[in-house]
Order: structure tokens, then C-alpha cells, then sequence
């Protein structure tokens, strides 16, 4: 959460823009932007996700986090995207993916209006396209984003994204750090109601939870013993995948929020959404599936608004900066 970041420069040429691509201005997002420049580019989009997807549902999940991962780290500028070393997606505990639906969806949009959709615009439609894909509602998305000129280290991405043993009152600082309310914070962790976690982020709940009690007992109990089957107590764990809403993993619906009362949620920050009086009434108040929905949408589309650019470029390709 400090300002201070590494950062990796491109090209020489970040040095002459650096400025005046850090400028944010939400103004410059509009519903309904590419009507004029380019018709076809929202329907273009989805067709292109929904084929990737359609091949394999796993990533729809991977998509909609890679925006949340987008817009937490120097804003939604398609940072994410962005090949390297050490770049924000080179983290390999992160578990980042889905980059190829978003270099289909690039290449479509590319072939009708070359030049025109940003790559940050492109994870914003595909990510609304995925929730459709999980049997979730749509939202307007909002277009007009630029993309950005330099990739942030794995360590600078580490100080924006929430870690999943955060407690609620370190929750809603991070989300309020990026002017969104702890309302939405829950909202949006409603994401976790489809997709994977792996195992190496719960061990400790499991059997490292404190001295006298190995097993965090803010988790229902069969639960608990469901998980340690699916997550042994050994180095393996690291790489074991574990579906995070264990009722409906791939449908984006208010099972999570059941769940969370239910006393199962996967990670330690999860629980303590249901656990904290602060949000308690928020989790039960997301039960019903309607007003998740909706408010699902809004809480995307304000996401989808943190520390855009009116300036910098639109990248040919999502991987890396134009350099000419
Ligand atoms: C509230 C704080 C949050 C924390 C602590 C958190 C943490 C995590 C962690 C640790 C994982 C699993 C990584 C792995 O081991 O593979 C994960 C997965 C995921 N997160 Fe979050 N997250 C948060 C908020 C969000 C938000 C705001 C979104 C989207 C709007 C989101 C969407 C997802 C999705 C969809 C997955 C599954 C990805 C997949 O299947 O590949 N999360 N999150
Ligand atoms: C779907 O993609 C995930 C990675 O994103 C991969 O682990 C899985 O094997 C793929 N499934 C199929 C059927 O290709
Ligand atoms: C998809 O959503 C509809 C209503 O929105 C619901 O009736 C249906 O059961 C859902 N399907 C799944 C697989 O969750
Ligand atoms: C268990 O937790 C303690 C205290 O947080 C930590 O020092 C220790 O390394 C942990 N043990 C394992 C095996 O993770």
C-alpha cells in the first residue's frame, strides 16, 4: 500500500510520457464508447471469449481476476498483461491466468479496428463476458481506458493485492486505499464464488492455526476435515488446486455468501467477512442472488474506474509495449 514502487521501464520512451500517462481521469470512461469507432468491437469481444471459453470454463474465473489484479496495481491499465521477468504476472504463488483469452479477444477486435480498443478495455468487456459465461449477470462496461507504459515487479503488485490472510479492518483499508467502500469490498469478494484457490494459501488454517488449536475454528468442522483431505500437511500442498465456493465452483452466484455462513469459507479472508460485525450484515444481506447480482455489476464497474489514464497508448499487443 506505500506509494513507493519499482518499477520496470520499457523504453527509453517511458522517461518522456511517464508523466502525463500517470494522469488519471475517470472522465474520460463513457458507456457505449466504441459505438462510433468501432460497432462491432463489444460483440467482436464477446464472441472471441465465449469460443475460448466454451473450450475450457476454467479461465472465466482467471479473467475476471485478472482485472481485479489490473486495476489494484498502478490502475486499470493493462499492466497485468505485460511479459517479463519480473513482471506483475511472473508470480508464480499468484497463479495468474487466462492470458490467452485475452489475446484472442485482442486479435479479434485487432483484425476489424486496428489500433482502436485498448488491452485494458478488452480485460474489462472479456471479465463481464466471463460472468455472463457463469451463468452470472451482465453489466454495461464502461470503455475509454489506456494502456500503460511500464510493468510493476512482482513486489510492487505484492503491496496493492490483498493477501488472503488479511483481517476485515486491513480488508477494507486496501479497498479503501483504491476509493472503494468496504460494502464493496465484500461485494467483489463474491468473485471467490467461482474459481480455484490452492492449497499452500489454507495449510495454516488447517494445522498451523495457533498452540492450542492447530485447526482454525472459524471453520465448520467437516469442512475442515474435507479440506485437509484435499490439502495434506506436506510440501505437495503448494501445488494442490481447491475450488473456492465447494458448492457451485463455476457459476458466479451468492452460494459464496451462503457459504460464508455456512462457515466455509476457503480463506482465512473469507471468514472473517462473515466473522466481523463490521460486514456481517453485508454477507447475509448478499444471500439473495438478485441484489448480488446487481450489485456485482455496479462494484465492477467502479473497480473498472481505479486510476484510468486519459493518456498513454493502445497497445497491439496486450504482451508488451508499443515501441513505435
Ligand atoms: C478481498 C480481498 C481478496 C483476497 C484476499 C483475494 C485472494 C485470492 C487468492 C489468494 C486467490 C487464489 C490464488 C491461488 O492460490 O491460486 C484468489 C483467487 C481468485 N480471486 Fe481473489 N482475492 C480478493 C478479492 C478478489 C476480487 C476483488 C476479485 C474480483 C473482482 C477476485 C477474484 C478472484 C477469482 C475469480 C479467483 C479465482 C481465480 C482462478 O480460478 O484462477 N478476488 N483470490
Ligand atoms: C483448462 O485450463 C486450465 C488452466 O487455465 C488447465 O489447468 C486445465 O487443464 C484446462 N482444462 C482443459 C480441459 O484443457
Ligand atoms: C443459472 O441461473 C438461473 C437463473 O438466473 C438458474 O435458474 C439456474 O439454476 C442457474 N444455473 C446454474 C447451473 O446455477
Ligand atoms: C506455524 O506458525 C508459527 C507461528 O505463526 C510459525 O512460526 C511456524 O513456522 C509455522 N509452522 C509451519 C510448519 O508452518
Amino acid at each position: 500500500m506505500a506509494p513507493t514502487r519499482s518499477i520496470l521501464s520499457v523504453v527509453a520512451l517511458t522517461l518522456l510520457v511517464h508523466g502525463s500517462a500517470d494522469a488519471v481521469n475517470q472522465n474520460c470512461l463513457k458507456d457505449q464508447f466504441y459505438d462510433q469507432l468501432c460497432p462491432d468491437a463489444e460483440r467482436v469481444i464477446q464472441n472471441a471469449v465465449f469460443a475460448e471459453l466454451d473450450k475450457n470454463l476454467s479461465n472465466a474465473a482467471a479473467i475476471i481476476r485478472l482485472q481485479f489484479h489490473d486495476c489494484f496495481v498502478g490502475g486499470c491499465e493493462a499492466s497485468v498483461l505485460l511479459d517479463g521477468d519480473d513482471t506483475e504476472k511472473s508470480s508464480v504463488s499468484a497463479h495468474l491466468r487466462g492470458f490467452e483469452v485475452v489475446d484472442a479477444a485482442k486479435t479479434a477486435v485487432e483484425a476489424i479496428c486496428p489500433g482502436v480498443v485498448s488491452c485494458a478495455d478488452v480485460l474489462a468487456y472479456a471479465a463481464r463476458d466471463s460472468a455472463i459465461k457463469l451463468n452470472g449477470t451482465g453489466w454495461a462496461v464502461q470503455g475509454g481506458r489506456r494502456d500503460g507504459l511500464v510493468a510493476f515487479s512482482v513486489a510492487a503488485a505484492e503491496e496493492d493485492i490483498p493477501s488472503p490472510d488479511l483481517d476485515v479492518t486491513q480488508l477494507i483499508a486496501n479497498f479503501a486505499v483504491k476509493g472503494l467502500s468496504a460494502r464493496q469490498m465484500v461485494v467483489l469478494s463474491g468473485s471467490h464464488s467461482s474459481g480455484v484457490g490452492h492449497c499452500d494459501k489454507v495449510v495454516a488454517r488447517l494445522y498451523n492455526f495457533s498452540a492450542a488449536r492447530p485447526t482454525d475454528p472459524s471453520l465448520d468442522p467437516e469442512y475442515a476435515e474435507e479440506l485437509k483431505r484435499r490439502c495434506p500437511n506436506a510440501p505437495v500442498a503448494k501445488s494442490v488446486e481447491v475450488a473456492m465456493d465447494s458448492a457451485t465452483p463455476q457459476t458466479l452466484d451468492s452460494d459464496y455468501f451462503l457459504g460464508l455462513t455456512a462457515r466455509k469459507g476457503l480463506f482465512a479472508s473469507d471468514q472473517a467477512l462473515f466473522e466481523d460485525r463490521r460486514t456481517t450484515d453485508i454477507v447475509a444481506s448478499l444471500h439473495d442472488g438478485r441484489r448480488f447480482a446487481s450489485e456485482f455489476g455496479e462494484a465492477m464497474r467502479a473497480m473498472g474506474a481505479i486510476g484510468v489514464r486519459a493518456r498513454g497508448q493502445i497497445r497491439r499487443n496486450c504482451r508488451k509495449v508499443n515501441t513505435w
